[in-house]
């Protein structure tokens, strides 16, 4: 420590104004400790940016990602934004030409995969094997709801067993399969499993029966993979979605072709949503993209919801006037 009182006093020995050159001395000292120690804060803040520009890397840089049901909707909006933040995109899908025009777009590649066939799976999972070594996400996204494909009537009392199984074998059995080939290809080098449930999956649908059972399946096969995987050490990740009227073309069915009746449904269905208006397919992507990325590394077999609240409780509470 700097004894200041002996300098000033300096026994007694020292002229005032040779005290005042000391003083000035130390005062300078003083200010330019201050000024290198401001440098080098300056200097830190610079490092702390230089993270930063690291952190803002885009999120999926370096990533190969598969989308099944790609060509439209959340599929292909998610594609997108996973191309934007870096990753390599395999699209796939039955709509063939919407599927080819986008994987052009996004810089990726498209095969035509009907989710449901274990054949068409097991020898995509051998192209990706060959072609890149390796498959780092997997978005099960691809669904039917059985309105779009004239699957008949969909309520328990009145629903075919035979639609019963096409919706379960597209939105189940497909889920399945690409867990089970991505597991293998992802099980050298980690990975991230998103699979597409619903706000049906966790709550009843009188009148699509098949589709609410098939997503409840969903969200619960993603749990047993989730533990199956981190069980043995694979570094696989596997997570479920419950997005809730996102406004995409599985609701044509419902909302008809005419704009003013199409508005008025819109309207309705808003109407029962807490934040007060439909998703949109990004709405479910910005989540995709999270738990597709190495943010979500502690994040397993957990449900996340995109709903506007929908599943946050009834609205049919008490209220205050
Ligand atoms: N839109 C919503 O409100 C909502 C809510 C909850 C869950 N989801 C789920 O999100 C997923 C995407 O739905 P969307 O709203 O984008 O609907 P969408 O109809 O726009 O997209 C579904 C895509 O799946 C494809 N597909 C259908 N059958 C297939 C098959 N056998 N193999 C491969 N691809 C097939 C379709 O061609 C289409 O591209 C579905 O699983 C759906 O159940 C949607």
């Amino acid at each position: 420590m700097i004894n200041l009182r002996k300098i000033l006093k300096l026994e007694g020995k020292i002229h005032n104004k040779q005290k005042v050159h000391y003083i000035l001395l130390l005062l300078s000292g003083i200010i330019i400790g201050a000024l290198l120690l401001q440098s080098l804060n300056t200097f830190r803040t610079f490092s702390k940016e230089g993270q930063k520009t690291e952190v803002c890397m885009k999120r999926l840089q370096n990533k190969i990602a598969l989308v099944t049901g790609g060509s439209c909707g959340i599929g292909s909006e998610t594609a997108k934004m996973m191309a934007k933040e870096g990753a390599y995109v395999i699209v796939t899908d039955i709509q063939d030409e919407k599927g080819q025009e986008l994987a052009k777009e996004i810089k990726g590649e498209y095969y035509h995969l009907d989710v449901s066939s274990d054949a068409e799976w097991k020898a995509l999972a051998e192209i990706i094997k060959k072609k890149h070594g390796r498959l780092d996400i997997l978005f099960n996204n691809a669904g039917i709801i059985g309105f779009n494909e004239a699957l008949g009537p969909q309520d328990p009392e009145n629903v075919s067993l035979e639609s019963w199984h096409k919706i379960h074998s597209v939105n189940l059995d497909g889920v399945f399969l690409g867990c089970k080939y991505a597991i293998g290809l992802m099980k050298q080098n980690g990975g991230s499993i998103i699979n597409m449930s619903s706000r049906s999956g966790i709550v009843g649908i009188p009148g699509a029966a098949a589709y609410a059972s098939s997503k409840a399946a969903v969200r619960n096969h993603t749990k047993t993979v989730a533990l199956y995987c981190a069980e043995n050490k694979y570094n696989i990740r596997c997570n479920s979605l419950h997005p809730g009227a996102i406004l995409t073309s599985l609701w044509d069915p419902m909302l008809g072709n005419d704009e003013v009746a199409r508005n008025k449904v819109i309207a309705q269905i808003a109407g029962g949503v807490p934040l007060g208006h439909m998703g949109k397919p990004e709405d479910v992507a910005y989540a995709v993209i999270y738990l597709a990325s190495d943010e979500s590394k502690y994040v397993t077999g957990t449900e996340l919801t995109q709903d506007g609240g929908i599943l946050a409780g009834s609205t049919a509470g008490p209220k205050r006037d």
